[in-house]
């Protein structure tokens, strides 16, 4: 009986120690959360030093996957990480697809980024208790953001954004999701950056400030607070282009495909790191 006892837990301990990646994975979403942190106006650093708990010691980067690991605590939000598209049309339109599976209007990761940004407004009201918590509003903006510029997070409804196409990540069997989730960002660590996702993290600032210097002026630009519909419609053009481009059901992704699609991971990763910093300057001034 003892032994069987032992043999659960164990069993409860494996399970708990499975990732589930939804979204980026961890490292996409610390390479974002790190690079926006760094971009931040003095008032929105200190908003978001206000607003995230203690133990974070003041790292976004630390709380970037929250969302993902209260998806099934907050049942509601896990339809907020992704957008699905009609079949291969390779278009995003608001008011045709931000809806869950039910149907249900405003409820995909670009409306999710609307309400959370509308909510972050409320920060520094006068009538102090406000009607939200601004640590998980914090905590869903920072993430979704990054959701958002995965481009298989805005992807075709039927295959759920890649999710049931089976395929082979050099030798490995993979989901062609998760291989933009993850994959191409391991292997880029691995093999360029000695597994070290600060050197990624360091490599992408620097591109920011030079050979992309330009472009990240125009990354920023937003008429209004938040501007999520550019970012899909950008998604789906880059799922149509490279993510979903040559892949069918068994398809075995090795060198060429890392090669060419990682220097879009790469951008993706520092648009999405822009993005949020620039919307957090916006949110608070
Ligand atoms: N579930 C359904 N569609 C999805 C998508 N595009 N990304 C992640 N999860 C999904
Ligand atoms: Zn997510
Ligand atoms: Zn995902």
């Amino acid at each position: 009986m003892k032994l069987c006892k032992i043999h659960i837990l164990t069993f409860v301990a494996i399970l708990l120690l499975i990732p589930v990646a939804h979204g980026w994975g961890v490292d996409g979403h610390l390479i974002t959360c790190r690079i926006a942190q760094a971009r931040l106006s003095k008032a929105a650093a200190d908003a978001v030093s206000q607003l995230l708990p203690a133990y974070a010691d003041n790292d976004l980067g630390s709380l970037c996957s929250w969302a993902d690991r209260v998806k099934f605590r907050y049942h509601w939000s896990s339809a907020l990480h992704y957008i699905d598209t009609p079949d291969n049309l390779c278009t995003y339109q608001y008011n045709r697809d931000c809806k869950d599976e039910d149907g249900i209007l405003d409820r995909c990761v670009a409306g999710a980024i609307n309400n959370y940004t509308n909510q972050l407004l409320t920060y520094g009201d006068d009538n102090s208790a406000s009607q939200y918590n601004l640590t998980e509003a914090l905590l869903f903006l920072s993430h979704y953001i990054g959701d958002i510029h995965q481009p298989l997070h805005v992807g075709f409804t039927s295959d759920r954004g890649g999710n049931t196409i089976d395929v082979h990540w050099y030798t490995r069997k993979a989901v062609l999701h998760h291989v933009w989730d993850d994959n191409i960002i391991e292997t880029a660590e691995e093999r360029f950056y000695d597994s070290n996702v600060d050197e990624l993290i360091n490599t992408l600032q620097k591109n920011i400030t030079t050979v992309w210097a330009n472009q990240a002026k125009a990354w920023e630009a937003c008429s209004k607070t938040a501007c999520p519909d550019v970012y899909a419609s950008e998604g789906i053009k880059a799922a149509c282009d490279w993510a979903y481009k040559g892949v069918g059901e068994g398809s075995v992704l090795e060198d060429d495909y890392f090669l060419s699609r990682y220097p879009v991971v790469n951008m993706r990763l520092a648009q999405g790191g822009v993005r949020l910093a620039a919307t957090f300057n916006r949110i608070f001034g």
